[in-house]
């Protein structure tokens, strides 16, 4: 894949998923913006091996009210972004009866608002340059639903009709929107899982293995690339839900 002289911005980039799509788009050729709440340790190295093509945001993105002025900020000192991947994603679990309705405030409010926020202002930068690809990053469970995380699970299929909505408004304009949903990825948020629950999982996994970070950043860039492909939710997930 060739993104040489593409711009891309990826939020939730410390770590996970969005530090292996980081990497995958630097190694392709991109410069890459990653944006995290907190600048990660080793942010000094990874900016010293990019030799120039890795910036940072350090942005939380659950303060809804200081994200527009930031990503303006970032598309005017980027001149315009080529890619945008709304990676950021938090989890909250409980069952609804005891959730409580911050928790409940707090995961849409990083998962589904602030990627409506970044989204917009970048889509209309896009628009006006008539080119520009949105992916973002929902879950199987936005699909199919998960006791325990109905948090979680609104905040993913919000973002599922959030793609194909603005894909349609935006169209026209040479912008696309897809999402991926990925199923069960090893990274710090899956690692908290009892290993029970996970190798009961496996059990659903026709490919049988935990899908990695870079299996997600993978099917990232095929979307970031893919010309006639818009409105999508392409599922990660070894086979899980077919
Ligand atoms: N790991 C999985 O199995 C899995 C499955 C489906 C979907 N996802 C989704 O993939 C995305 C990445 O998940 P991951 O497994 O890499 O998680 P992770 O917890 O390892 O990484 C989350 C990233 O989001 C950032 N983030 C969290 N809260 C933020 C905030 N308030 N402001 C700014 N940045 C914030 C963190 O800094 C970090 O970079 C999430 O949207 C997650 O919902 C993960």
């Amino acid at each position: 894949m060739d993104f040489e002289n593409k711009k891309v911005l990826v939020t939730g980039a410390s770590r996970g998923i969005g530090r292996a799509i980081t990497s995958a788009f630097l190694a392709n050729g991109a410069a890459v913006w990653g944006l995290s709440s907190k600048e990660p340790a080793d942010l000094p190295q990874r900016l010293s091996a990019a030799e120039g093509k890795l910036s940072w945001l350090t942005v939380d993105l659950s303060e809804l009210r200081a994200i527009e002025g930031v990503i303006e900020q970032a598309v005017k000192s980027a001149d315009g972004f080529d890619v945008l991947v709304n990676n950021a994603g938090i989890t909250k679990d409980g069952l609804a009866f005891r959730m409580k309705l911050e928790d409940f405030q707090r995961v849409i409010d990083v998962n589904l608002t602030a990627a409506f926020l970044i989204s917009r202002i970048i889509a209309r930068d896009m628009a006006r340059r008539r080119s520009g690809a949105i992916i973002n990053m929902t879950s199987v469970v936005g699909v199919h639903g998960n006791g325990g995380q109905v948090n979680y699970s609104a905040s993913k299929a919000g973002l599922i009709g959030l793609t194909k909505s603005l894909a349609q408004e935006v169209a026209s304009r040479g912008v696309r929107v897809n999402a991926v949903a990925p199923g069960l990825i090893a990274s710090d948020m899956t690692d908290t899982m009892p290993e029970e629950a996970k190798s009961k999982m496996l059990d659903h996994i026709p490919l049988r293995r935990i899908g990695t970070p870079e299996d997600v950043a993978h099917a990232v860039l095929f979307l970031a690339e893919s010309p006639y492909i818009t409105g999508q939710v392409l599922q990660i997930d070894g086979g899980m839900f077919m």
